[in-house]
């Protein structure tokens, strides 16, 4: 890829314009997000700190839950006073929701310039360009910039986390899900390509990888790749999310458990503790398999965190289904849990159903759920006061352990990337605090 500053864009009127990208979505947005930046900045941009220093704002938006999009929307709404003060700024608006809302976002809020979904996002730069240009963007051939184009562009940016997506899309179709709409059926990396890119992320200083996936530990090398990127000089982590629950085998707890630079971390959604409401949500796996997986990775590796996703008030949902989400949570004590009430998405399959668990029970069972979550959370981090625990510092005093949990402490600050050791001296819900030692 040409690094040299190859912009021209004549009513931007600057040598090296700004961009701002903000993400609303998951880690996958966040890692499309970054790579789009280092695109923009191989084109001679620079990054802007704030919305108003910009000359390109990028809005990366999710889809998952109508909450989600709503609060997009209101965001992309009030970018209308920018515009309205320099109309030379480019408002585009990238991801799931651009690929999902494409014409509602065109007609009803005119102020944004462009609106690309997440299969055509990386060539947004290009986009721009021509339209300053005004080449009208179908007239040239459309210049295909993909993931694999990054090992190239990325050594200009100094961060100690990568994130590397293995994966594409989704194919499971889960009845709720607006994935694999807007993302699109699921397609795997080649291995050789995440190994390169992980290599040069490695070489950068980088020595944390996340292995990014719908479903992770679907892609056909997925345990190759996770031995392979730990044996990677210079990577002390790696983690992998998300793992669908019905692909988690006894094999994959053990390489975990034997393989120091893989984190003691599994993210394993299991959304209900009902195999009636698993069955309706085309969850291929049974509470008694996420159980004895579950109580594997306990026995194996005590020390391991576990998380999880929850829906509360899936159509059909009943009391006693809901009962046996508290038991799982009351089981497996999750370390970490992502609750979500049920929302409607268009396109689904769940959506030609009833939304017939009325709000005011999803509200009250998301409550409950939470509150057993947060138990069991400050359970687990409870386990950790007194000890002495290795963290990769985020920058200043704070960072994660190789669990993932968040820790602060007094002390000297740590820059980016640091390994700082810490005594546990409380623990809360979702943090833990302490002492640097
Ligand atoms: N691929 C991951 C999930 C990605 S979406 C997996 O299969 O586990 C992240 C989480 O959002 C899901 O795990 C689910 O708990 C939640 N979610 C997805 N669609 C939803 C919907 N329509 N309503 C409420 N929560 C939803
Ligand atoms: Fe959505 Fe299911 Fe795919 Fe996860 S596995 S992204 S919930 S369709
Ligand atoms: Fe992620 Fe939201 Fe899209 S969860 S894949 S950004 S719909």
């Amino acid at each position: 890829m040409n690094k040299s500053n190859d912009v021209s864009l004549s009513s931007l009127r600057t040598r090296h314009p700004k961009v701002y990208i903000k993400t609303f979505g998951c880690q996958m947005n966040k890692a499309d997000s970054r790579r789009l930046e280092e695109i923009f900045i191989s084109k001679g941009y620079k990054t802007a700190d704030m919305v108003w220093d910009a000359d390109v704002v990028v809005f990366n938006t999710c889809s998952v839950r109508e909450h989600a999009e709503n609060k997009a929307l209101s965001n992309i709404g009030s970018l209308k006073v920018l515009k309205d003060k320099n109309p030379a700024v480019r408002i585009c608006v990238v991801g799931c929701m651009a690929q999902r809302m494409q014409k509602e976002i065109r007609t009803s809020l005119p102020h944004v310039d462009f609106v690309v979904g997440p299969s055509k996002m990386f060539e947004l730069p290009i986009l721009i360009e021509r339209n300053e240009k005004g080449i009208h963007p179908d007239t040239e051939e459309t210049v295909k910039v993909f993931y694999e184009y990054l090992p190239d562009i990325i050594d200009n940016k100094r961060e100690y986390s990568g994130y590397v997506p293995i994966m594409k899309g989704c194919g499971n179709f889960c009845s709720y899900c607006i994935v694999p709409y807007v993302r699109g059926r699921e397609q795997y990396r080649p291995k050789e390509e995440v190994l390169a890119e992980c290599a040069v992320l490695a070489k950068t200083g980088i020595n944390e990888i996340m292995l990014l996936g719908q479903t992770v530990n679907s892609h056909p090398d997925f345990k190759s790749i996770l031995r392979e990127t730990a044996a990677i000089k210079g990577i002390k982590r790696v983690r992998f999310v998300t793992s669908y629950p019905g692909k988690v085998d006894r094999e994959l707890v053990d390489i975990v458990r034997d393989t120091p630079a893989l984190c003691n971390y599994f993210h394993i959604p299991v959304q209900s503790g009902s195999d009636d409401v698993l069955k309706r949500m085309n969850r291929d796996y049974t509470t008694d398999y996420f159980m004895d997986i579950a109580m594997y990775i306990r026995k194996q590796i005590p020390a391991a965190a576990i998380s999880s996703d929850f829906i509360a008030g899936f159509p059909g949902e009943t009391d006693r289904d809901f009962e046996k989400t508290l038991d799982i949570v009351k089981k497996v004590r999750f370390d970490q849990s992502f609750t979500f009430k049920y929302s409607p998405r268009p396109m689904t399959r769940a959506y030609e159903w009833e939304d017939d668990v009325p709000l005011e029970v999803k509200k009250e069972r998301l409550a409950r759920l939470n509150e057993a979550c947060s138990d069991a959370a400050q359970e687990r981090n409870a386990l950790l006061v007194g000890k002495k625990v290795e963290i990769l510092s985020e920058g200043g005093n704070s960072g994660r352990t190789g669990e993932y949990k968040i820790v602060f402490w007094e002390g000297d600050p740590a820059e980016p990337g640091a390994e700082v050791e810490v005594d546990i001296k409380k623990a809360l819900p979702h943090s833990l605090t302490g002492r640097r030692a």
